[in-house]
C-alpha cells in the first residue's frame, strides 16, 4: 500500500469510539488533562460495531485512525472496547509503521485491567461488554497475564449499544435488557464482586444496571482509570507529549448528519457542543 502524507505539526489528541461511547471517556480525560486539544471521532453512521466481524471492525476503526492522523493527532485513543479488542494490536503491530512509526495509537482494556487486581476481593470477576468483545477473550487473557488466579465469566449484552445509540437508555424498556443481562451474569458466577462495564456505551445506563446488581458488587466504569494512565503515560513520554498541541479545545466529528449526532451528544457531555459531520 502506498505512504500517507501525514501532517508532522503538533496537533490534537484524538478520541475514537464507534459512536457516541467515548464521550463518556472524553468527558474523564478532559477533566483531568484539560490543558490539551482533543478531536473527537464518532462513527455514528456505522455503529454498533459490537456485533460486527474481526475484519469489518479492523477495517472501520483503521480508516478512524488513519481520518484522525490525517486531521493532525499525534496521538489516538480507541476510546471502544470492540474495537481496543479486535483492532488495535494489528493496527500497532502492521499499520503505524506504514503510516507513521512515530504517532501511537492506544487501547482501553489494558489501563482498565490493570486496575482490576487491587479491586476484587473474591477474584471472580464479570464483565459486560458487546458480543465482540467478549468472544475476542480480550479481558480474560489481558486480566490473567497480571492476574493468574482472577477468573473472569463475560456476558454479551448486543442491545445495550443500540439503547443507547437510540436514545433509549432511559426508558422503561431500557429497564427489561439491562436486568436480564445482569441477572444472566450473576446466574453464571455467585462469587462475582467486581463488574467491568466493558463498553463506553454502558455508563449511559449506569443507574438502570445498579438496580439489579446486589449491594457489596462493585462496578467499574473505565472513564477514571483510562484518564489517570493517559496522563501518566504523557509523563512518561515526553516525546509524544510535546506533539500534543495545548489549548482546552476539544473539536466534534462524526459520520453522521450533525442534526443526529447533536442532540445525543449533549447527554452524554451534559453540555450543548457544535460538531462537524465528515465522511472518511
Ligand atoms: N462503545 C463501544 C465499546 O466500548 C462499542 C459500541 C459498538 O458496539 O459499536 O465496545
Amino acid at each position: 500500500m502506498s505512504r500517507i502524507v501525514l501532517p508532522q505539526n503538533p496537533g490534537p489528541i484524538g478520541i475514537f469510539d464507534s459512536g457516541y461511547g467515548g464521550l463518556t471517556i472524553l468527558k474523564h480525560i478532559r477533566a483531568v488533562m484539560p490543558e490539551y486539544d482533543f478531536m473527537y471521532l464518532g462513527d455514528n453512521a456505522r455503529t454498533p460495531y459490537g456485533t460486527r466481524s474481526f475484519q469489518v471492525v479492523y477495517e472501520f476503526t483503521l480508516q478512524c485512525v488513519t481520518k484522525l492522523f490525517g486531521m493532525g493527532c499525534p496521538l489516538v485513543i480507541l476510546a471502544c472496547n470492540t474495537a481496543s479488542a479486535k483492532a488495535l494490536r494489528t493496527i500497532q503491530q502492521i499499520d503505524l509503521p506504514r503510516l507513521d512509526a512515530t504517532r501511537r495509537v492506544l487501547g482501553i482494556i489494558r489501563p482498565t485491567v490493570e486496575s482490576i487486581g487491587e479491586l476484587t476481593k473474591s477474584r471472580h470477576v464479570g464483565l459486560l461488554a458487546t458480543p465482540g468483545t467478549v468472544k475476542s477473550l480480550s479481558y480474560p487473557l489481558e486480566i490473567n497475564k497480571l492476574y493468574p488466579d482472577i477468573k473472569v465469566t463475560g456476558e454479551s449484552c448486543p442491545i445495550w449499544v443500540p439503547l443507547v445509540e437510540s436514545g433509549e437508555s432511559q426508558s422503561e424498556g431500557a429497564d427489561f435488557f439491562v436486568r436480564r443481562h445482569v441477572e444472566s451474569l450473576l446466574s453464571k458466577d455467585s462469587l462475582i464482586d467486581t463488574i467491568i462495564l466493558g463498553c463506553t456505551h454502558y455508563p449511559l445506563l449506569l443507574d438502570k444496571i445498579r438496580k439489579y446488581v446486589p449491594d457489596g458488587i462493585r462496578i467499574v466504569s473505565q472513564g477514571e482509570y483510562v484518564s489517570s494512565s493517559l496522563k501518566l503515560y504523557m509523563e512518561r513520554h515526553p516525546e509524544m507529549d510535546a506533539r500534543c498541541t495545548k489549548g482546552g479545545s476539544c473539536r466534534y466529528y462524526t459520520t453522521e448528519s450533525v442534526d443526529t449526532f447533536l442532540p445525543n451528544a449533549s447527554i452524554f457531555l451534559n453540555s450543548v457542543v457544535d460538531a462537524d459531520s465528515i465522511s472518511l
